[in-house]
């Protein structure tokens, strides 16, 4: 009997052991582009960018390594959290470099190859520019692109992984771009039970069925299904928070009109995405119902606002219930979006 429940013992800590050894390496199959059914067409195009497993395994290596930071403290990761779906779980407000504290919530990163624009304001056109952003930004990485370039020459795994790659020993900013634009293009969300209701391979509770339907009257114009985003910049009528001053789109367009209008952010994930809103200032789903149920809003907001009108405690509690079926566990735990340095 003991020596049986040695040996178990054993057998469990080797298969955990080799668990934490044993990196999850990406195949050919992994880094096919599956346009989810319904799915539009995509804005991002692989064909300028075609998809290899050693690119999104260089992407991958780059998005989780501090190195790209001033003071190798911060890396990608540090923000845009896994088991958030990308987003930064519990900040309100982003933490960078120094701990210093940035101006804006993290959004979650999922289904950016639909995208047009990226940012809050949609200050950037391009997700393979976008990382330029977070990398020079002073209070998020404060480090240069010919400066990282420098360290990956001196390191030996990634001057080994570029050479591998392009057989060749050039490493230069295209090249890093590009692959981090293959690990974040290809992250995408569809499977989640509302993805699987939709097909027939699941069912919803009354509470979820009422709450899509009550979602679909008052909420789709701008969280379009099947992305939950219709790509636009609205006003969604929360008080402009005077700490922060942020004039939203208004400052990329400098038109007037467009102030105080922010990009209409998916709901996919939403469970895991908290604090909500550019600045995180809602901590719950059940503060986002109130606000859109109140007449509390700022006077220039969106006339589709308006018409949401007052909701019933029940239609709050079924829009919940529903916005919870949009959680998908198996973009959430994908193994090709793991940390490759801890499987
Ligand atoms: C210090 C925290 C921080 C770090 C580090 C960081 N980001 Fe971000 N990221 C943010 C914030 C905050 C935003 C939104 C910025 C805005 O709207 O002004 C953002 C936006 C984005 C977006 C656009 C998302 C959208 O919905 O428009 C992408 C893509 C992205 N980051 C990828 C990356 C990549 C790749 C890296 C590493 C090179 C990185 N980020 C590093 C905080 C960070
Ligand atoms: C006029 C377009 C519009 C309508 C209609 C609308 N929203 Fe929004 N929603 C937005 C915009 C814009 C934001 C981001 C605002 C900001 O951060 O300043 C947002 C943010 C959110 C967020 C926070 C998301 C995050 O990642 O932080 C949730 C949750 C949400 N909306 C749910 C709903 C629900 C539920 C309804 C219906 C009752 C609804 N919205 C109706 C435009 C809209």
């Amino acid at each position: 009997m003991k020596n049986k429940t040695i040996i178990f013992l054993f057998i469990s800590l080797s298969i955990l052991l080799l668990g934490f050894i044993n990196e999850y390496s990406i195949s050919k199959k992994d880094v096919e582009l599956k346009i989810p059914k319904g799915f539009p067409k995509p804005n991002y195009d692989f064909a300028e960018n075609p998809l290899s497993p050693d690119k999104f395994e260089l992407g991958r290596k780059l998005f989780y390594d501090p190195i790209l930071s001033k003071d190798s403290s911060t890396s990608c990761e540090s923000c845009h959290q896994r088991v958030a779906a990308f987003a930064h779980i519990d900040h309100a407000l982003s933490h960078g470099i120094d701990g210093k504290i940035g101006t804006r919530n993290v959004p979650a990163l999922q289904n950016m190859i639909w995208r047009d624009t990226y940012m809050w304001d949609g200050g950037v056109n391009n997700l393979e520019v976008q990382p330029l952003n977070p990398i020079t930004s002073p209070i998020e990485m404060n480090e240069t692109l010919p400066n990282i370039i420098l360290k990956l020459k001196a390191s030996k795994g990634y001057s080994a992984l570029f050479k591998k790659i392009y057989k060749d020993t050039v490493i230069n900013s295209e090249r890093i771009l590009k692959s981090l634009a293959q690990f974040t293009g290809l992250m995408i969300s569809a499977n989640s039970r509302y993805d699987k209701y939709n097909a027939g391979k699941d069912t919803f509770s009354i509470q979820e069925k009422n709450g899509l339907e009550t979602f679909r009257v008052k909420c789709a114009s701008c969280h379009k299904e099947p992305l939950f985003t219709d790509n636009s910049y609205r006003n969604n009528g929360i008080l402009p928070d005077t700490s922060l001053n942020d004039i939203g789109r208004g400052k990329i367009t400098n038109q007037e009109t467009d102030n105080y209008k922010f990009k209409v952010p998916s709901l996919r994930n939403i469970e895991m995405t908290f604090p909500y809103m550019h600045d995180g200032r809602y901590k719950k789903l059940k503060d986002v119902l109130n606000h859109y149920s109140s007449k509390n809003h700022n006077s220039t907001v969106d006339s589709e606002i308006k018409k949401i009108g007052e909701l019933s405690d029940i239609e709050r509690k079924d829009i919940i219930a529903f916005l919870l079926t949009l959680t998908d566990r198996e973009f959430l735990n994908d193994k090709r979006f793991g940390d490759p340095n801890r499987k």
